[in-house]
């Protein structure tokens, strides 16, 4: 395979029309194509041309073999990037931004997802999931593809997801809804408060305000998975839409779920839906597993597994990463015996050597230093420690503290978890920039890749992981009031991982209302199983009653009446004890209320006037 493309669809085209002997209009006859379309083509006006388009053009030019195949290549791999209608759009190495480096091989998969891409652009829209090991290229495909649909003129929207913030219900959706939003026609905009009022809660940039709605519980949660639905589909008749959401076995329930609404009641729009995720941490009981099982019964979804490249494609994608200078066979075995092709792993051993100089150029070909028994490192993390390793002993603190924070971490963050000052923390923020293995984006600073921030973490001692989990709940608590409400999520578990218990308990609690409001009953509930845990753990019986009230409250939203009445049951009984009119009152109207819902009128009257007798007793 001809891996080493320089020629861009462009000039091969020209090339093998001219080599048969065609003008643009016989060619265009021939291919069954329209008169404008060799001469957009051949001028670079149209740099994304359709599959089908490609077929037709190669069987017209009657090209086989390695001609073929550099020719669809060449346009699977367009060598410009097209740019995203007047949105500026950074580099790196995430998903929403411009790929840094070429993409090698994965003419399958690619041509799988282009495929989609363009049945949508006929009014069927399609969902494509990603999945693969960590480090083997998904978040990298998926960037191919919004470099394409940005070609095609597609509305790109994307999202990520983070281990650290899967408590956060809709957090994938909160970027790429908000970029939808900058982007859809002003008037669309215009009618969300009226059309589609449950959008404004995941758009809280734009609608800070809340929509106040009396709590209807499950019928929110549908009603707010419409609303999006009918958002998207309206830009969608617009402009096709691309939503694409890297990492979704880091996703909450609510995305997930999201995500099957939209992919079901998109089939007739214009909108592509592109997810990635790791297989082998979708295992039993992720909210990923089922959904994806359901919608593949239904025909639903389409799986594209991307595997490891091969020796030869492993050696170019080094020979790229060296500038495009040759890598000598012997570099080539030894990296590739290690890292069997997965493309991530490739790059750090490649990068480690480097920065240990045991690779060196010589006369335009990289070869390995004359050393008895060179090693190249043995495993992702080694290789990432070995790098880390190289930086001043504070950069490399700070990094072992950024990862306690996640793959994605504010400069505030990591202040406030550290007490570094300004000048220290930019210092080191600044050379692990410059090493490769962080990346600045807007206020934001982000681990190269999630096995960098995964190697720091695992490589931290249990006494120290504790105590910098501690200090960074500690530290997100002194931001404010906004940060402690819209992160509680985060803050109580870094306070679990921290052994504080009792400090993770009003979090879990907040972290409960905030989902609840956030029409997220399920993500809810397990905020305020957690609190209850907690809360029977360090024996705070009056924050174990807010949790079982609470928890009796969200489970009633969503129809399961009979766990709702133990969980209410139980928070009766504590208040009772405690001899607490106000709050038994409370809770008995709401046994009650649960009981009339779920059918059960006698059961709920028999309980009311229980009460009210037991009220009337002098106490
Ligand atoms: N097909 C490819 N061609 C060139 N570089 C690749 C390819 N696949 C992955 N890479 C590079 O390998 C690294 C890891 O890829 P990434 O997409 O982040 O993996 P994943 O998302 O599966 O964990 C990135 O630097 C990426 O640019
Ligand atoms: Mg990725």
């Amino acid at each position: 395979m001809n891996v080493q493309r320089s020629r861009t669809f462009a000039s091969l085209l020209k090339h093998h029309r001219n080599a048969a002997g065609l003008t643009q209009e016989e060619l265009a006859g021939q291919a069954r194509l329209g008169g404008r379309t060799i001469s957009n083509l051949e001028r670079g006006v149209n740099k994304a041309p359709y599959r089908s388009t490609i077929r037709r053009l190669s069987e017209a030019l009657e090209l086989s073999g390695e001609d073929r195949d550099e020719f669809q290549a060449s346009a699977l791999h367009p060598v410009e990037h097209s740019r995203r209608g007047d949105r500026t759009v950074i580099e790196g190495g995430f998903l929403g931004a411009l790929p840094t480096a070429r993409l090698l091989a994965r003419e399958e998969e690619l041509g799988r997802v282009l495929d989609a891409l363009e049945a949508t652009e006929g009014d069927s829209g399609r969902l494509v999931l990603l999945a693969g090991e960590p480090g083997i290229g998904k978040t990298r495909l998926a960037q191919e593809v919004s470099v394409h649909a940005w070609g095609r003129h597609f509305l790109v929207a994307a999202g990520r997801c983070y281990e650290a913030q899967s408590g956060v219900p809709f957090y994938p959706f909160l970027e790429a809804l908000s970029t939808l939003y900058e982007e859809a026609p002003t008037g669309i905009r215009g009618a969300i408060p009226e059309r589609w009022p449950y959008l404004a809660g995941l758009l809280p940039d734009y609608f800070p305000s809340r929509i106040a709605v009396p709590s209807e519980g499950q019928e929110e949660s549908q009603r707010l998975l419409r609303a999006v639905a009918g958002f998207v589909r309206a830009v969608a008749a617009e402009r096709p839409v691309a939503l694409l959401l890297d990492d979704l076995h880091c996703a909450d329930g609510a995305s997930v779920d999201l995500l099957a609404h939209l992919s079901r009641h998109t089939r007739g729009d214009r909108v592509l839906l592109v997810g990635t995720y790791r297989e082998e941490e979708v295992g039993r009981g992720h909210p990923l597993r089922k959904v994806v099982w359901g919608l593949d019964r239904e025909q639903l979804v389409e799986k594209v597994s991307v595997m490891r490249l091969g020796r030869e494609e492993t050696a170019a994608l080094m020979s790229d990463r060296l500038g495009g200078t040759e890598v000598s066979e012997e570099v080539t075995a030894l990296v590739y015996d290690r890292t069997e092709g997965n493309p991530f792993f490739t790059v750090e051993v490649l990068q480690a050597l480097l920065e240990r100089g045991d690779l060196t150029n010589r006369e335009g070909r990289w070869i390995r230093k004359e050393i008895e028994e060179l090693e190249a490192p043995d495993s992702v993390s080694e290789a990432i420690s070995e790098r880390v390793s190289r930086l001043r002993p504070q950069t490399q603190n700070a990094l072992a503290a950024a990862s306690v924070l996640g793959q994605v971490f504010g400069f505030e963050d990591l202040r406030a978890e550290v007490g570094l000052g300004d000048e220290e923390a930019e210092e080191a923020l600044e050379e692990a920039e410059a090493s490769g293995l962080i990346r600045a984006a807007r206020d934001l600073y982000a681990f190269n890749h999630a096995l960098t921030q995964q190697t720091l973490y695992a490589g931290l001692s249990p006494e120290r992981r504790k105590r910098l989990h501690r200090s960074a709940g500690e530290g997100l608590e002194k931001i404010g009031e906004k940060v402690r409400r819209e992160r509680a999520a985060e803050i109580s578990r870094h306070f679990v991982v921290g052994k504080s218990p009792e400090r993770a308990l009003p979090y879990a609690l907040l972290a409960g209302d905030e989902a609840e409001a956030a029409f997220a009953p399920k993500e809810a509930e397990q905020h305020y199983r957690s609190a209850l845990e907690l809360a029977e753990g360090v024996g705070d019986e009056s924050a174990a009653s807010e949790a079982l009230e609470k928890l009796g409250g969200v489970l009633a939203t969503t129809v399961r009446y009979d766990e709702a009445l133990v969980a209410l049951e139980r928070a009766a009984e504590i208040y009772g004890a405690r001899n607490d009119p106000e709050d038994a009152g409370r809770v008995e109207a709401a046994i009650a209320q649960t009981h009339f819902r779920r059918g059960t009128h006698d059961g709920g009257a028999a309980r009311l006037s229980a009460h009210l007798e037991s009220l009337d007793k002098p106490g």
